[in-house]
């Protein structure tokens, strides 16, 4: 009975996991394992990298995505691209950022205190939580263990997704869609967005497609978790504490112990 019930419960743990990740392997085509600085227990954002990809998004994705739940003033936050006050507001200025203001019924000028603008146009979905709300990586074959090793893959998601276009065209009631090798189906609506000097970069970096890729991809990881670094920290802090707390307790055992121990070892030769 016992023996059936734990081979039962373990055939189904197994069904459940491999559909579950089944499921996922089918949403996704080819995604390419880039490696970012944000990634393993110790990563950090690349603060120049932010910089690059706030660009990116400006000139050029801005046109069809919005980011609507981004404040702009996290621009200067710790841990971001680290512009100060004064340079948030030029970007602002800069870039002609305007946000519609649902009082005045018109259009604007954003404040540091507005979240990016939204942008419906093109029917183009939001970009805020792009990187967490897709996944790269998953299986291999149902054990789920790729995401524990490799991340959940939403960066690589998104960099893979602009750099892995076939260069095949087709029309479908009326839109055209665009041979993509990672956008699950195979084809997408969005035009291919980068070219080879799309941007021009301030800090010398030469801009190819990949490069721009990358930059924009870390740049929506950080907008989705902006406080990823201080995760990171309290949870080493937190491991350390315990490890700490995992000795002293350990010790504490001893040390209660001893005398019982002492005396079973005494009384042993009286039995
Ligand atoms: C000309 C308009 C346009 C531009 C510019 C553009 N996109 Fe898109 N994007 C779209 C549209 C439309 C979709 C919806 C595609 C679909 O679902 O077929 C989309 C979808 C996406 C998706 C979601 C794919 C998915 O898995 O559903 C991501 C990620 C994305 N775009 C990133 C970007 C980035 C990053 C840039 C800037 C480098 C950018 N886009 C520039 C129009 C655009």
């Amino acid at each position: 009975m016992l023996r059936k019930l734990a081979l039962s419960s373990a055939t189904a743990a197994t069904l459940a996991l491999s559909s579950g990740a089944a499921l996922a392997a089918g949403a996704a085509g080819h995604v390419e394992d880039y490696a970012f600085s944000f990634e393993g227990p110790f990563g950090t954002f690349d603060q120049i990298q932010l910089q690059r990809g706030l660009q990116v998004y400006t000139q050029v994705c801005a046109a069809c995505h919005g980011l609507r739940y981004v404040p702009i003033r996290t621009l200067s936050d710790e841990g971001g691209p680290g512009f100060t006050e004064e340079e948030v507001r030029a970007y602002i200025e800069q870039n002609f950022i305007e946000v519609y203001d649902p009082e005045l019924q018109d259009w604007r000028a954003a404040t540091p205190n507005d979240n990016f603008p939204a942008n419906d146009a093109a029917g183009a979905p939001d970009l805020s939580l792009m990187t967490k709300a897709r996944a790269g990586f998953s299986g291999p074959y149902g054990l789920g263990l790729n995401p524990l090793f490799r991340g959940m893959g939403g960066p690589e998601y998104v960099a893979s997704l602009l750099t892995h276009y076939t260069g095949s065209e087709r029309e479908e009631f009326g839109s055209v869609l665009y041979g993509n090798e990672t956008f699950p189906g195979g084809y997408i609506s969005m035009a291919p967005p980068l070219w080879e000097g799309a941007v021009e970069y301030g800090d010398g970096t030469e801009a190819t497609e990949e490069q721009m890729a990358l930059d924009v991809a870390a740049f929506l990881t950080w907008a989705a978790e902006p406080k990823l670094m201080a995760r990171k920290q309290m949870g080493f802090t937190a491991v350390l504490l315990l490890g700490v707390l995992s000795v002293l307790l350990y010790l504490t055992n001893k040390r209660l112990w001893a005398p019982v121990k002492a005396r079973a070892k005494g009384a042993q030769p009286a039995e």
